[in-house]
């Protein structure tokens, strides 16, 4: 079998990716299940749709359980309650859209726009990179109708995994057999390889909280979970960057892909290790809750209870943001977060001018499910345009959604914002 995987690594190397796999009503449409397969097998989170026509070849509950999310084959979940699926959040849901089997009729329905069945409709929504492997009878192939569709597809920017030849379902022999599921795999796989925007770029990114010691079981420290800075990690290494997370006491494991992770404790281990990466970065986040207070004074043993004092001196940690900003070369791209207790886009305004950033991201701890532990964050983003700014406020998301906003708008991916 080709493109066997040998390792854990090579196993995992669609890990977090993101795929819709279109399956249509081709006898081929079995072959799908075996696809589905490899492709979860290697980590790629998988939804399917289905058109009605392929049900009636492989049932939804195979491709449901071997991918553990539901299936989709009609526009309507539930008639009875008006529910209906979503084909926009689909369409955009997917870093890909692999339609595997692909009939002639499907394709010819991509090609005028059809949007007669869910997965028809996914098509039109999608933004992310299509991919079809088409199977059918050799002649049915080889129509001047069908090879026109194809051409007509490939030209719209398509990528279409050719089929094979060999022994048919009709009893012929030739061209149209659905290319083999480990090879739409390995397709796959190198679609990812090269398709990351973000390739060659290194990103220097600060998270969770910081602990000041008072003593040698105290310290100052803050409610920062990590999960902002580890989603932003996370989808800065899928899209193809050179990660440097640099990360305070969390219990989070380190994100698929990220090829760096330098844990610290105090914000003067923090200004440390990220001032030596930073000069090299292409962009810096910095997502941390640092202290900005210490004890002046921290003793290395545990100070009892009768013995503790009334007072507790303070003095100014290094501000690293403030540093980063300050040694910031041209070209290079620094957000900053800014937690605030009530809206505080004074403050927040006041962060980007002061710190020499060129985007701050506002989360204030008054809107329900925003700022620390959360699943969740609501944030209003500030960029710097020239002399200028520009606002824009997001609706609360989970925070990997969250990330991947605050990226596309780093990086101008997507050109949305
Ligand atoms: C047994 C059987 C096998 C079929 N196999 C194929 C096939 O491999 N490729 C193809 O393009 N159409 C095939 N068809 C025809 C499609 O099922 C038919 O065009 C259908 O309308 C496709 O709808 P869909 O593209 O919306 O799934 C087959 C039909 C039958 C009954």
């Amino acid at each position: 079998m080709t493109g066997k995987p040998e390792s854990q690594d090579e196993m995992q190397s669609l890990l977090g990716r993101r795929i819709v796999l279109g399956i249509t009503g081709s006898i081929a449409a079995y072959k799908s299940a075996f696809l589905a397969r490899e492709l979860t097998r290697r980590g790629a989170e998988v939804r399917v749709v289905m058109t009605p026509s392929a049900t009636e070849f492989i049932t939804p509950l195979t491709l449901a359980t071997l991918v553990d999310n539901p299936v989709h084959s009609d526009f309507t979940e539930n008639k009875e309650k008006g529910t209906w699926t979503n084909h926009v959040e689909l369409g955009l849901w997917g870093d890909l859209f692999l339609i595997a089997p692909c009939t002639a009729q499907t394709m010819s329905a991509m090609v005028s726009g059809a949007c007669e069945n869910l997965l028809q409709a996914v098509y039109l929504s999608a933004r992310c990179t299509v991919m079809i492997a088409p199977a059918m009878d050799v002649d049915m192939f080889t129509n001047a109708a069908t090879q026109n569709s194809l051409y007509t597809l490939r030209e719209r920017g398509v990528e279409i995994i050719e089929p094979a030849s060999g022994p048919l379902a009709s009893g012929l022999d030739g061209m149209g057999r659905l290319e083999e599921p480990e090879i739409i795999t390995e397709r796959v796989e190198a679609f990812f390889d090269v398709s990351l925007p973000l390739k060659g770029k290194n990103v220097v990114i600060t998270a969770g909280p910081t602990q000041e010691p008072i003593d040698a079981v105290r310290y100052i420290g803050n409610r920062s979970s990590g999960k902002m800075g580890f989603a932003l990690a996370g989808r800065l290494a899928d899209l193809g960057a050179d990660v440097v997370l640099i990360a305070g006491p969390v219990s989070l494991p380190t994100p698929p892909r990220v090829q760096t992770r330098i844990d610290i404790s105090t914000a003067e281990e923090l200004f440390e290790a990220t001032m030596k990466v930073w000069p090299k970065a292409d962009a810096g986040i910095a997502c941390a809750a640092v202290a900005d207070l210490k004890p002046k004074r921290a003793t290395d043993k545990k100070i009892h209870k009768d013995e503790f004092p009334k007072t507790v001196e303070l003095e100014k940690t290094p501000d690293t943001l403030a540093a980063m900003g300050e040694c910031k070369l041209e070209g290079q791209l620094l957000m900053g977060f800014a937690l605030e207790t009530n809206d505080g886009l004074e403050s927040a305004m006041g962060k980007l001018e002061g710190k020499n950033l060129d985007f701050v991201v506002l989360n204030t701890l008054a809107d329900d499910g925003a700022g620390f532990s959360h699943d969740t964050n609501k944030v209003t983003v500030i960029k710097r345009v020239g002399v200028n700014t520009e606002m824009r406020s997001f609706e609360l998301k989970t925070k990997k959604e969250v990330a991947r906003d605050l990226v596309d708008m780093i990086f101008q991916i997507n050109n949305e914002v």
